[in-house]
């Protein structure tokens, strides 16, 4: 099978994968192969509308990317040990196919501008396509960006301490292609946004929300809809993949960190600790190699009710974080294909239930909040007709 044989009828939607031989990227890779063969296998797994899942349901999602990793998809994919060789083995001829290219270096607008050129060869290979790029690159340090009037000055400028995300989104902004910033990493520098609003292509982030945020999130908005006060919080996270040995780097996991802690006052809408000068809201994050992608999270969770008296909760979840995240990444791609279709551009506030850090003004913060605003943006889908 050749690259032109991923080829679908109609308007499929093509994800474009900055980072796509890691452990996200290869099962987004084999769940979008098992999309085509086998829709009901990956279907249920997917929060996307009915009416946005109709495109995928016929399996018409095609995907490509760019790695700095010289090792072919497919072996990547099974070095990352996160699917079970009957989950992959019939989907070889596939995961061959999908074009991997590789990943510029150089100065950032000089990667910029390749890219650019490499997406509108893509973009040529697949007319009709609706593209959309998900950033699923390593968790880098916060960059100090310099002062600039323009993404070209900011582009032109590096000299090699801004991350190559920025690059991507650039190139995909140029291209009219929508965005998702599925990392920590800060891309949507004002620049940025302001290029999304000029192009008018949307934009959405920051860092999924895949596991133990997720459900923090779903107790945080609990407890607070039930009016028990949550006096303390400690998260902890072991795992022992690539993501886990990465984030080992303090400078690496600083904004994960942060993204991780701030999400829990923002649902509470109060401070967590005895004084405001302190927080009783821990949150840690461990590489353990032996788990691999099997990664661990506890979390101890005080909280008092009536008479102050206090109670105290524990969670601890076993989970799988890429096969966690893969099936959001193409939820977002769906939702992203449609929103450009809608004429949406800028930050998209309304995709916030998928980011542990959503952005964008009045984003939704409770659970609750996150379901609504995807109803609603369901709503508007139906509304136009889709
Ligand atoms: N797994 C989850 O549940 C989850 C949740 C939230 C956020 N994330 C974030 O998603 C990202 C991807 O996670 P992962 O587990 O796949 O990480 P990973 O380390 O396995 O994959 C990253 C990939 O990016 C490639 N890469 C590095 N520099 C590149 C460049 N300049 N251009 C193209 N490719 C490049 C690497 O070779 C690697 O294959 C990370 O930032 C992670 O923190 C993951």
């Amino acid at each position: 099978m050749t690259w032109e044989k991923q080829r679908v009828e109609g308007d499929p939607i093509l994800l474009l994968a900055a980072g796509a031989k890691g452990a996200v990227g290869t099962t987004v890779a084999a769940l979008v192969a098992t999309l085509r063969h086998d829709p009901q296998e990956v279907l249920p797994w997917l929060t996307l509308p009915k009416s946005l899942t109709g495109i995928l349901g016929k399996g018409q999602v095609c995907f490509a990317g760019w790695d700095s990793k010289e090792q072919s998809l497919l072996e990547a994919l099974r070095s990352h040990s996160v699917l079970l060789e009957k989950n992959w083995a019939p989907l070889q001829e596939e995961l061959q196919d999908m074009k991997v290219l590789k990943a510029p270096d150089g100065p950032l607008l000089e990667q910029t501008e390749i890219l650019c050129a490499q997406i509108k060869e893509l973009l040529s290979e697949h007319p009709g396509a609706s593209p959309v790029m998900v950033d699923l690159l390593p968790a880098c340090a916060g960059p100090s960006f310099p002062n600039c009037s323009s993404l070209e000055e900011l582009l032109a400028l590096d000299k090699g301490e801004l991350p190559a995300d920025l690059a991507y989104a650039s190139a995909a902004l140029r291209c009219g292609v929508p965005f998702v910033n599925f990392t920590s990493n800060q891309v949507e520098h004002p620049l940025i946004v302001s290029e999304a609003s000029h192009r008018a292509v949307p934009i959405c982030g920051r860092d999924g929300k895949t596991g133990q945020t997720f459900f923090k999130v779903v107790l945080a908005s609990a407890l607070k809809a039930r009016k028990l006060k949550v006096t303390g919080w400690y998260s902890l996270n072991i795992l022992g993949n690539e993501d886990g040995r990465n984030l080992s780097n303090p400078s690496k996991a600083a904004a994960k960190l942060a993204n991780k802690t701030e999400v829990l006052e923002e649902v509470l809408g109060y401070h967590v600790g005895e004084s405001p000068h302190e927080t009783s809201h821990g949150v840690h994050i461990a590489y353990y190699p032996p788990r691999g992608d099997a990664k661990e999270a506890w979390d101890v969770v005080d909280f008092s009710g009536a008479f102050g008296l206090p109670m105290s909760l524990r969670l601890n979840l076993l989970a799988r974080d890429s096969v966690l995240a893969a099936p959001l990444v193409v939820d977002l791609a769906g939702w992203m294909a449609g929103l450009k279709k809608l004429g949406r551009s800028g930050l998209v506030a309304d995709l916030g239930f998928y980011f542990k850090k959503p952005l964008g003004e009045g984003h939704p913060r409770t659970f609750q909040e996150q379901l609504n605003a995807l109803e609603l943006l369901e709503r508007e889908f139906t509304v136009r007709g889709f």
